[in-house]
């Protein structure tokens, strides 16, 4: 069996859409999206009118297409977590991996085919079918890095780092809008996804521990997909991010307060950043 497999080749059958990441991020379906009233010449624009609250009319249609994007996600992580534990040989070189780091990416192979099922059902609770939202191979690609670090970095703590702070967010939605069916599947997926996290974060850990330069490629790879998935500053701290920063859940995944605080700050920058383009089309649109 070869060795990396292209995310080009990744089986999948007819009802399913492959786009490009940024195809995926510009669905007007997410919650990534400026206020309604973006774009009108000469007003004031809002930021986000949008929020999970049971009050939002947007929020079911943002609430489905966010966990179908997460099952595309479970998928993945379940692709890439196999990939890791047939990708390299055993032993301690940088494109090695420890036995032991094997057997915790089967385990997650286990916890991945249990999130893809519980995402199936969810899916239909919710009125979603597959292949409503389109599907990314971001994850995979990330789990496709010849260095086992960044995989870990990169899928693991910057990745399934967003999917605690997306399943705390939905789980308190569910419990909001009472429904238990989304509540209690989310608290499931959540309690695994702080072990995967932290599996991330043991081993970074231990094995940049005499590798100071591999450590800092690694942190730098996670900054940059951190930035990308803080999904324009959808995922952040601010009192109207729809995606709230789970620092609770992130301290028991291994994250230093310092590192959370880090990853609210480059949630802050690219919440601006988008905020910039935001405010150049509109007034793009005004002198058009
Ligand atoms: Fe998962
Ligand atoms: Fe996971």
């Amino acid at each position: 069996m070869r060795k990396i497999f292209p995310a080009d080749d990744l089986a999948r059958d007819g009802r399913f859409m492959r786009v490009n990441q940024m195809e995926r991020m510009n669905d007007p379906r997410t919650a990534n999206r400026p206020g309604d009233d973006a774009g009108e010449p000469g007003q004031t624009k809002k930021r986000r009118a949008f929020d999970f609250r049971p009050d939002m009319p947007d929020a079911p249609d943002a609430a489905r297409s966010l966990m179908h994007g997460i099952f595309m996600g479970e998928i993945q992580a379940l692709e890439g977590a196999g990939r890791t534990c047939w990708d390299f040989e055993v032993g301690d070189g940088p494109e090695q991996t420890p036995f032991e780091l094997k057997l915790n990416m089967a385990r997650q192979c286990w916890d991945e085919t249990r999130h893809c099922e519980i995402s199936v059902k969810l899916s239909e609770w919710m009125g979603t079918e597959i292949g409503e939202f389109s599907e990314a191979t971001f994850l995979y690609e990330a789990a496709c890095n010849p260095d086992p670090v960044m995989r870990l970095t990169g899928v693991n703590r910057a990745l399934e780092g967003l999917a605690i702070d997306v399943f705390n967010t939905m789980k308190e939605f569910g419990n909001t809008v009472g429904d238990p069916i989304l509540e209690f599947c989310e608290d499931w997926m959540l309690a695994d996804e702080v072990t995967h996290v932290k599996m991330g974060s043991d081993w970074l850990r231990r094995l940049t521990e005499k590798d100071p330069e591999r450590r800092e490629r690694a942190l730098e790879f996670q900054r940059i997909v951190d930035k990308i998935f803080s999904l324009g500053g959808a995922r952040g701290e601010e009192e109207d991010s729809p995606i709230k920063l789970a620092r609770r859940f992130r301290e028991l995944a291994g994250f230093a307060t310092d590192e959370i605080d880090e990853i609210a700050g480059i949630s802050h920058e690219a919440r601006f950043e988008m905020d910039e383009r935001i405010a150049a089309k509109v007034a793009a649109l005004d002198a058009s």
